[in-house]
């Protein structure tokens, strides 16, 4: 615990301070499955955007590195706050030009362009070597592969002070059990599914389908709770690796927000559930699940050295 203070407790304060400033993010949350807003996949849900934005305020960092920016969704909260601290920037980084034009836009139109710099193309080569240089917080929801996430850690983790806080999106806590567009069981994927699978690893690009086959989840027989099968929400070979190293950490060093969102009833963390789309309880109830790590730099370093067959080179 780099700063003496569990990650749980910094949360805690983070939400004491600025939870009433939530007000101001509400029309996010509106306009999340707006089209003509955000175009692009992606996204974020209500607790995890709000608090999110707490963090931001709390720890006012000079510099946040988020990969990806799809159409500036989870930027805009970070933005927001920088904005009511007065400064800090957001290195966000998308391939997709289409998608980077997208959020452009978002950040005009919410006022927030100047604490915000985009930068359009393949992170791994548009990085420069200065980009993040004592980051605050590092943000990763790009390519959710574990080489990807491999990248960004030895690239921005690696180096980063062991009080950086680091975020992963897409990630579930390997005790949850929920549903999914209906399932499990899932159905078989459909060959047109596959081919693309194949043509999206082949040129780089995010998957546009759950990248692990159905057999290789986590699935739960029903329980005395629901009649229904469940999993465990992890569909890709990044968030396999991501709770690998999760489980090298100590509790005081991680957060789940699937695990933190009912334990803060003040940012009405369910008041957006019946809106989401595809996502369940275990009983087969709409549910925001809030898929995202929080974890520090420094215990992240020592779990992903200590992860690989004979540790990392350091
Ligand atoms: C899950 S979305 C990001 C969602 C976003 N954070 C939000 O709140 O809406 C993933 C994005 O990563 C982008 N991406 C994938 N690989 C990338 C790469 N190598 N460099 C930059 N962007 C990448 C995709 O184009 C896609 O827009």
């Amino acid at each position: 615990m780099p700063d003496g203070i569990p990650l749980d407790d910094i949360f805690e304060a983070a939400i004491r301070e600025y939870g009433a400033e939530r007000e101001t993010l509400r029309p996010l949350a509106e306009a999340r499955y707006d089209t003509s807003i955000f175009p692009t996949t992606g996204q974020y849900d209500w607790f995890s955007g709000q608090a999110l934005y707490c963090l931001v305020r709390h720890r006012k960092p000079e510099a946040v590195v988020e990969i990806s920016t799809s159409s500036g969704y989870s930027t805009l909260f970070m933005g927001l706050a920088l904005r009511k601290n007065g400064k800090g920037r957001v290195d966000t980084f998308e391939m997709n030009a289409r998608s980077a034009a997208a959020a452009e836009r978002n950040f005009r139109r919410w006022g927030v362009d100047p604490f915000i710099r985009v930068h359009v193309g393949d992170a791994r080569r548009s990085a420069s070597a200065d980009t993040g240089r004592d980051p605050g917080i590092l943000f990763l929801d790009s390519l959710h592969t574990e080489a990807f996430a491999a990248w960004f850690i030895e690239r921005f983790v690696l180096p980063a002070p062991a009080d950086t806080l680091f975020h992963m999106h897409d990630i579930m806590p390997p005790d949850a059990r929920v549903r999914k567009f209906g399932g499990p069981p899932f159905p078989p994927p459909r060959p047109d599914r596959l081919l693309l699978r194949l043509k999206n690893r082949l040129r780089g690009r995010a998957p546009s389908d759950e990248e692990l086959p159905p057999g290789e989840k986590n699935l739960f027989p029903p329980d005395a709770s629901s009649p229904l099968p469940a999993y465990d929400g992890n569909d890709t070979t990044e968030a396999r690796f991501g709770n690998r190293l999760a489980a090298r950490i100590g509790p005081d060093d991680k957060a789940y927000c699937h695990h933190l969102a009912d334990r803060f009833p003040a940012l009405a963390p369910r008041e957006y559930d019946g809106r989401v789309i595809g996502r369940l309880d275990r009983a087969g109830r709409p549910m925001e699940w809030n898929e995202s790590l929080w974890t520090r730099c420094g215990p992240l370093a020592a779990a992903y050295r200590s992860e690989a067959p004979g540790g990392k080179p350091g």
